[in-house]
């Protein structure tokens, strides 16, 4: 397995796999990997010939300064990781060698058709701007075939389907299942901040999500919403963001069940900002 930093390096190797006929997997992380990411790693290797993560905190996406500065950074045990599981190349770069100083200091503009207006952006203003930003770029380096991203991350999702639609990208979004721990919690690697003790309360989180999908049916979408958050916020150490109960596909809050629907929250474990979703399946 390859570490590589530099873009024209990354796209000699991406050219050489493309000239003798490999299939190209890719997987994009900011690292500390964690389950979720090893899940969608596993899947790209049993589906492609080669296969490239990268890892990549990238400063456009960030709001704030601090949690920039936080995000946990742990290149050599994630190298481990990928190298047993089969990935081929990890793609390591420095934000100066992806974004001239222009491209740091400028919002990258996108048209979201209002998919940026709710819920994570809404709330963390440009962050989708420097997402479609990062993967954009990186799609224009690994030319993959398929790449896969977290279910976790809903309204990412819905964004990069976007993105591949209107840009005209050829490549496939593979969207993978949220992996928990065994306590419930949506892996992710801001758990890593977390204390033994807030794990427990954050535990509570997605314990509420699964059972809100039990007293649904007798309650409206709107109810619902308020019964999730009045029973995280009873839980010590948690504190609400939003929940929004929204159609799968518009991010639009669902006034009734006749539409897919998808509860997204963002919760405070203290100073940790945690996500997590879930479906509502209704008898129509
Ligand atoms: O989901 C993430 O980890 C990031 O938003 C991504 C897709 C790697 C872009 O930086």
């Amino acid at each position: 397995m390859k570490i590589i930093s530099n873009p024209e390096e990354l796209r000699s190797e991406i050219s050489n796999m493309r000239l003798s006929g490999k299939t190209i997997g890719f997987v994009p992380t900011m690292g500390a990997l964690h389950d979720g990411h090893k899940s969608l790693v596993a899947k790209s290797v049993g589906e492609n010939d080669f296969n490239v993560v990268s890892i990549f905190v990238n400063p456009t996406q960030f709001n704030n300064a601090e949690d920039l500065k936080k995000y946990p950074r742990t290149l050599e045990r994630d190298a481990e990781m990928l190298e047993k599981i089969g990935c081929n190349l990890i793609f390591a770069p420095q934000p100066d060698d992806i974004y001239s100083k222009d491209e740091m200091n400028q919002r990258f503009e996108f048209d979201f058709g209002g998919l940026d207006e709710v819920m994570e952006g809404a709330f963390r203003p440009g962050h989708f701007n420097g997402v479609v930003q990062i993967v954009s770029k990186l799609f224009k380096l690994v030319e993959p075939d398929k790449a896969y991203f977290g279910e976790k991350d809903f309204q990412q999702l819905a964004i990069i389907h976007r993105m591949v639609r209107i840009m005209n990208m050829k490549v496939e979004i593979v969207d993978c299942p949220i992996v928990r721990e065994q306590s419930g919690l949506a892996m992710s690697s801001r758990n890593e901040r977390l204390t033994d003790e807030q794990r427990k309360y954050a535990a509570e989180i997605s314990k509420v999500l699964f059972e809100s999908r039990n007293f649904a049916p007798e309650l409206t979408p709107g109810q619902v919403t308020d019964e999730v958050i009045s029973k995280i916020n009873a839980t010590t150490g948690l504190c609400v963001e939003y929940y929004q109960i929204v159609n799968d596909t518009t991010l639009l809050p669902v006034e009734t069940w006749s539409e897919p629907a998808v509860g997204c929250i963002a919760v405070f474990c203290g100073e940790v900002r945690l996500i997590d979703n879930i479906r509502y399946t209704m008898p129509r």
